[in-house]
C-alpha cells in the first residue's frame, strides 16, 4: 500500500521533471543546456529519463497536491520538505537522475546542482523509504541487464554520469555503486546476471581504497573480480569523452588486471622492506585467497597460491598452510 503510493508519486515526478526539462524555457535554457554541455545526446537524455526541477519553492509540490497526492507521502519520497509549515520542493534548480529498479520502476532520484557550491551538496539523493533501500540498488541495472547477460561481464563505475556516458559510447553492461562501498546485496544483484565483475573506479587514492574495500566480499560471493583504473583526475565519463568510445574499450582491454594480484602489488609497494608489514601482508593475502570457495573453485584457489607465492618470493607450501588456517 505505502510502497504502491510511493511508486505512483515517483512515476508522476519523473514525468513532471522530464516535461519540465523539454517543455519549459527554464528547463531548456538551464537544464537541457547543462546536459548538452556535458555532451549528452537527446536520445540518451530521453532513455535515462533525465529531468529538471524548476528553481521555485513550490512548483512541483503544487502540481502534486493538485493531483491529490498526500503531503505525508510526498515527504517520504524526499521530493518535498516541510519547513515552518511550508512545503518546499527539495530538488529545485537541479537536474534530475531517476533511479530505477530492475524492472524500470522509479525507486528514487539523484538531483545534481548545476554550479559547484560550498553551501549545498553536489547531489541530493532520495532518502531511504519503503521502496528505496540504498544498499540493495545499483544505478543503471534496468538499462544494463541484457548487455551484462549477453557479454557475461558487468562493469562497475562510481557515478550516475559514468553509466550514462558509457551507454552513449555503446558500452551498456555498466552499473554504478553511486559513491558508496559495495554491499553484499549489490554483489548478489550482479550475480543474478554474471560472475564476472570489472571495477572501473577513479584512479585516485579514494577510488582505489573504495575498490579494495569491496574485494573480500566480492570473492566470498563467488565473483571473478578484475580492475581497471582510469587515469588520475579522470572518471569513466570524462575519460570516454576525452579519448572516444573505441580507445576507451581498448583501454579497458589493455588495463584490466586481476584484482587479487592487484591488491598484492599495492600492499607490497606499501610494505617496502619492512619485515613486520611484509608478514602482515602475507597473512592478509592468505585470508583473501581463503575466501575463494575451495569446493567450487579449487583450481582457481591453487592458481592464486602459486602466483602469489611467486610474487612474494615465499614457499608455496607455506602459503598453502596459511590459507588453510583461514578456511573455516
Ligand atoms: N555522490 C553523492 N553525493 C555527493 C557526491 C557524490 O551521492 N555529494 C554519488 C553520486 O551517485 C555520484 C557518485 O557518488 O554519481 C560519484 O561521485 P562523483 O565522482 O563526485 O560525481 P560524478 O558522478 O563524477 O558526477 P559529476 O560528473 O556530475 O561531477
Ligand atoms: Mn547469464
Ligand atoms: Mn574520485
Ligand atoms: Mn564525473
Ligand atoms: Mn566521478
Amino acid at each position: 500500500q505505502m510502497a504502491d503510493s510511493l511508486f505512483i508519486i515517483n512515476n508522476f515526478a519523473r514525468d513532471y521533471f522530464v516535461k519540465t526539462l523539454f517543455e519549459t524555457d527554464e528547463g531548456q535554457n538551464v537544464g537541457l543546456s547543462y546536459f548538452e554541455e556535458r555532451g549528452f545526446s537527446e536520445e540518451i537524455i530521453r532513455k535515462f529519463q533525465l529531468g529538471y526541477a524548476l528553481n521555485l519553492r513550490e512548483a512541483f509540490v503544487r502540481e502534486a497536491q493538485h493531483k491529490g497526492y498526500n503531503l505525508e507521502y510526498l515527504q517520504k519520497t524526499g521530493l518535498v520538505t516541510v519547513r515552518n509549515d511550508q512545503p518546499i520542493d527539495n530538488y529545485r534548480g537541479r537536474v534530475i537522475f531517476p533511479i530505477h529498479n530492475q524492472s524500470g520502476k522509479v525507486l528514487g532520484f539523484g538531483a545534481r546542482i548545476l554550479v559547484k557550491s560550498d553551501r549545498a551538496p553536489k547531489y541530493i539523493n532520495s532518502p531511504e523509504n519503503d521502496i528505496y533501500v540504498k544498499s540493495k540498488v545499483l544505478y543503471g541495472t534496468y538499462f544494463a541487464r541484457h548487455a551484462i547477460d549477453k557479454l557475461d561481464e558487468c562493469l562497475l563505475v562510481e557515478g550516475y554520469t559514468d553509466v550514462i556516458s558509457l551507454h552513449q559510447a555503446g558500452i551498456e553492461n555498466v552499473v554504478a555503486s553511486s559513491g558508496t562501498s559495495l554491499t553484499t546485496d549489490q554483489l548478489r544483484l550482479i550475480k543474478k546476471y554474471t560472475n564476472n565483475l570489472t571495477i572501473l573506479y577513479d584512479g585516485d587514492n579514494a577510488g582505489i581504497k573504495a575498490a579494495l574495500r569491496g574485494l573480500d566480499m566480492a570473492i566470498e560471493e563467488g565473483l571473478n573480480v578484475k580492475l581497471a583504473l582510469v587515469p588520475d583526475k579522470e572518471d569513466p565519463d570524462s575519460y570516454v569523452r576525452k579519448i572516444g568510445a573505441e580507445a576507451f574499450r581498448q583501454f579497458i582491454a589493455d588495463n584490466k588486471q586481476d584484482f587479487i594480484l592487484f591488491k598484492l602489488h599495492v600492499s607490497m609497494k606499501e610494505a617496502g622492506n619492512d619485515s613486520t608489514r611484509k608478514s602482515q601482508l602475507v597473512n592478509e593475502i592468505a585470508e583473501t585467497i581463503a575466501r575463494i570457495d575451495k569446493v567450487e573453485d579449487f583450481t582457481r584457489q591453487q592458481d592464486y597460491i602459486r602466483q602469489c607465492s611467486q610474487l612474494l618470493k615465499i614457499d608455496e607450501e607455506r602459503l598453502v598452510d596459511l590459507v588453510n588456517k583461514f578456511i573455516r
